[in-house]
């Protein structure tokens, strides 16, 4: 690309996000989930959005499903598609991308029936059986990281447990070796940004060198397990496209995907856990005496800070939802941080209250077709975590400000400083005390 494209290409960018900003400005809701300061606490828009009926409009166009029983109907709901009319993905159209790097369609920018036989292939490695045979890798890798938090006095719960956790789990199943955590939080961090749009020329460069970093590093790993197949999860893809049902581009997509999915949501999943948690003592508290708790943790942190806030789906074909005609190629934001508030479904849904019914799930890893494909593997990372936290740290408490993240569409923490009293233990001459006591 010559200087002179790239300068035009970062003027309308920026012209783009300026625009955008002067429509969140003048009072529209749905146009303000992606700025600053509403991204940082959308449940008050929300709230306001679902005041204003289920179906929300901007200015821009944008339509918006704000309760939960609307959300997941259009996600159930075949005339809605990802991606536009014209085969174009849905959401990157607009965003940014240089043309010679827009996103590869992955699982969740196809449509049937290419994303049926991509997501059959995917899923066989994240059925219940497979995913209960990954629990002692998730337990020793969850026990390392806590060993050594709990060494220290103050520490980021981001950088030394909530992200490590998932990125080692998920580069384990991949059989990615010798994982650098750091780096990869950083290309997860960066493409999770992309997903908001592209910010400046600045931003889309950042992008382009975590994916060609990211796609090196599997590129390296396909041609090895080609070589050599295991039964790792890249061998699985491998194995399908020697058997013709994957393309050489659908195997690094499919990777790529599930590298940066399974780890980039699932980090949020326990730190936006954690920071409810250390905002409730008595919640904290019930968890510490009670471990078994945890699957109540993670099932009440999805529904109320979750990790993904929202998605989009694209109308197919012109069709009548609440009364109101919807044209092909409309696009509608599917706010899950909204429905798991919704008032109609979920009792004083503002807060976190680990005792509520679990009868409703909460939205958080979608509906439908597009159902996260990782969930069972989340739930699981998200338990050992949680009965792991209170166990080897029950002294945990925030040791100063969170810094937030900058995606509107991922919702967490980029760090969250805690500390950990120590706990004292019993020395080999006194009786023992009760644990957690001292
Ligand atoms: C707490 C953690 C997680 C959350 C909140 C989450 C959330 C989601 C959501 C909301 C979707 C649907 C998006 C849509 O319909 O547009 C999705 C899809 C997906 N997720 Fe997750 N996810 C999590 C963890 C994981 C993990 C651990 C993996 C990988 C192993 C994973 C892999 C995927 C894949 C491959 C899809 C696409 C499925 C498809 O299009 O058919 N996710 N996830």
């Amino acid at each position: 690309m010559s200087v002179l494209e790239a300068l035009r290409r970062d003027a309308g960018i920026r012209a783009r996000r300026a625009g955008g900003w002067l429509v969140a400005r003048s009072g529209d809701e749905v146009a303000r989930l992606a700025y600053r300061p509403w991204q940082d606490d959308p449940y008050p828009v929300y709230a306001r959005l679902r005041r204003g009926g289920e179906l929300g409009r901007s200015r821009t166009g944008i339509r918006a499903a704000t309760g939960y029983r609307i959300c997941d109907e259009i996600l159930r709901d075949r005339r809605f598609g990802v991606q536009f009319t014209d085969g174009d993905v849905g959401g990157t159209r607009g965003l940014g991308f240089p043309p010679e790097h827009q996103p590869r369609p992955s699982l969740l920018q196809l449509d049937p029936p290419a994303h049926t036989r991509l997501r059959a292939v995917a899923h066989a490695c994240f059925t219940a059986t497979k995913v209960a045979g990954y629990r002692p890798m998730v337990e020793r890798i969850t026990e390392r990281l806590l060993a050594a938090a709990a060494t220290r006095d103050d520490f980021d719960l981001m950088a030394d447990f909530a992200a490590p956790l998932p990125i080692s789990v998920i580069c384990e199943l991949l059989g990615v070796p010798d994982v650098d955590t750091g780096r990869f939080a950083h290309y997860g961090r960066v493409l999770t940004t992309a997903l908001g749009g592209v910010r400046s020329r600045r931003h889309a460069d950042d992008i382009v060198e975590a994916t060609t970093a990211l796609d090196g590093v599997l590129e390296r790993l396909i041609a090895e397990r080609t070589e050599a197949p295991g039964d790792d999860v890249i061998s699985a893809l491998v194995r399908a496209a020697g058997a013709d049902r994957l393309s050489a581009d659908e195997v690094l997509a499919t990777a790529e995907l599930l590298l940066v999915a399974g780890f980039e949501t699932t980090t949020h999943l326990i730190g936006n856990g954690v920071h409810a948690l250390l905002r409730r003592p008595d919640q904290w508290a019930a968890l510490v005496a009670d471990p078994e708790l945890a699957p109540a943790v993670v099932t009440e942190a999805l529904r109320f800070d979750p990790p993904v806030q929202f998605t989009q789906r694209i109308v197919q074909e012109r069709l009548e939802l609440r009364g109101e005609a919807l044209d092909p190629d409309t696009m509608v934001l599917i706010l899950l941080g909204s429905a798991n508030r919704d008032p109609e479904v979920f009792e004083d849904p503002d807060r976190f209250d680990l005792g509520r019914s679990r009868a409703v799930d909460p939205l958080a890893f979608g509906s439908g077709i597009h159902y996260c494909l990782g969930a069972l593997l989340a739930r699981l990372e998200g338990e050992v975590a949680f009965a792991a936290l209170p166990r080897v740290l029950p002294r945990l408490e925030a040791a100063g400000a969170p810094r937030r993240g900058d995606s509107p569409v991922i919702r967490g923490f980029r760090s969250l400083p805690v500390r950990s009293r120590p706990v004292r233990r019993p020395s080999a001459s006194k009786p023992a005390a009760a644990p957690g006591r001292g």
